[in-house]
């Protein structure tokens, strides 16, 4: 029989794993666990020892309810049975029209026409290219730029990462992207004395009014990841700012894409985090959690006048893009099951019972002499821990392992970002064990 020892050999042997430095698995002194994962159950992932680790960041913030979701898995054997896949440019079929209606609908019809793609990436890729050509079809062809937060984080593919503002994932590739214009993040952590969440909001529109009075008939478009920007450490802002950029892009005649693939699907508290600033946006894109963390999904949600510029008889004014597994079945019929299981298990109330009891779980934390900035906003927890050094997120990746915690922080930035089924018991020891880890990393292991 196959054990844990051989399965990461041959994992590292033959699997290029995502955003790592595969060196770093192999290294004799002090090597970065690799964890061979046999099987999941609820808010668990077992690996091939039996060893079981709670999944607290979702597995990439995607799982929403549980591994082996009984709902899930059923909707998609039923699926299975019927249609697996058939691609979508002169055919369709019902689970793609069926989640493009209820995604509508929970926009309120404020945005529709779902345009699909696999990941969130290509998502975003879709947005920009959709904003940029129907600036074009309307004779605006000098609207090419586009605008990103600092900190942002959008994707890796050549255009997301253009606007995406993190220097290691992007500084290798600048020769290949374009250029972009980055204006100042509402992170609420920026506060200077005296100043509320809301004055740094108000602070950052003004960087981005200043912007757009300078030069928006060149900007096509600004993403902004609304509410919280996770990748770059769960920085969290005042809703305010969204409404003062939707003024500013209404003023201005550019297009506002909200970048929803991390904290759409109830992760700040509603559905989608823009209706916390009772906004909508030109282009919604949505990923991750919308298939329940089964399957890649991503889409783009826009309007109806986009969608009018470009709708002709010239084939060329039409969107001529495409990946082959657009509208995937059984993508789209786990997406629907995670709809249901909103609707049925009205979960965005029972969330906020669920995230009551983790914030007070995590009060320690609020005393704790090396945390700084204790946040939450909806379903995502975070702390910065003061004077640790580069090797604090892996050591503390390590260490929950043992403790049967999957956590990763990013920098010194502690986050939690669970799938919505943690019962109370699962949300003491998530607490407990966090602080006990965290003492154990600080401490030096
Ligand atoms: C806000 C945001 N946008 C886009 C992406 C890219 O999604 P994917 O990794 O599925 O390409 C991510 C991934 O973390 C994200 O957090």
């Amino acid at each position: 029989m196959t054990n844990r020892t051989d399965w990461v050999a041959r994992s590292l042997k033959s699997v290029w794993h995502p955003c790592t430095q595969m060196q770093h698995h192999g290294r004799d002194n002090d090597p970065v666990p690799l964890i061979p994962v046999s099987h999941g159950r609820g808010a668990w992932l077992y690996d091939h020892d039996g060893r079981r680790y709670l999944d607290a960041i979702s597995s990439w913030w995607v799982n929403l309810f549980g591994h082996a979701n009984p709902r899930i898995n059923g909707a998609l054997r039923d699926q299975l049975d019927k249609l697996e896949h058939a691609m979508l440019a002169g055919f369709t079929h019902e689970p793609v029209i069926e989640l493009s209606e209820r995604l509508a609908a929970l926009t309120n019809h404020a945005l529709g026409h779902a345009f699909y793609a696999s990941d969130g990436a290509s998502a975003v890729e879709i947005a920009l290219k959709m904003s940029f050509h129907s600036w074009r079809n309307r004779g605006q062809s000098a609207k090419q730029e586009f605008v990103c937060l600092q900190g942002s984080y959008h994707g890796e593919t050549i255009g997301a990462l253009a606007v995406t503002d993190v220097a290691l994932f992007k500084d290798a590739y600048g020769p290949l992207l374009r250029a972009t214009q980055t204006v100042m993040s509402p992170d609420a952590r920026q506060a200077k004395d005296g100043e509320t969440a809301q004055d740094v909001a108000r602070r950052a529109a003004a960087d981005v009014q200043a912007l757009f009075e300078r030069k928006a008939d060149q900007i096509a478009a600004i993403i902004i990841e609304p509410l919280v920007q996770c990748a770059a450490g769960m920085a969290m802002h005042d809703p305010l700012y969204l409404q003062l950029v939707r003024e500013l892009c209404d003023r201005h005649g550019v297009h506002l894409i909200l970048d929803e693939i991390a904290v759409g699907c109830g992760r700040t508290g509603t559905f989608f985090a823009c209706e916390q600033a009772g906004i909508w946006p030109d282009f919604i894109t949505l990923s991750k959690g919308i298939s329940g963390g089964y399957l890649p999904l991503s889409l783009v949600l826009t309007k109806e006048a986009i969608y009018q510029a470009f709708y002709s008889a010239e084939v060329t004014r039409g969107f001529l893009h495409s990946h082959s597994y657009t509208g995937n079945p059984l993508a789209c019929r786990a997406a629907l099951a995670t709809l249901d299981i909103f609707a049925e298990d009205d979960v965005l109330v029972k969330n906020r019972e669920r995230a009551a009891k983790l914030t007070a779980a995590l009060a320690p934390f609020a005393e704790h002499k090396r945390v700084k900035n204790l946040r939450q906003r909806g379903m995502i927890w975070a702390f910065d821990a003061t004077d640790v050094d580069n090797t604090f997120s892996r050591r503390f990746f390590a260490n929950a392992t043992r403790s049967e915690l999957l956590l990763r922080p990013i920098g010194g930035t502690v986050y939690l970002m669970p799938p919505y089924i943690l019962d109370d018991g699962e949300i003491a020891g998530l607490a407990e064990r966090t602080y006990a880890v965290f003492e154990q990393t600080l401490a030096g292991a």
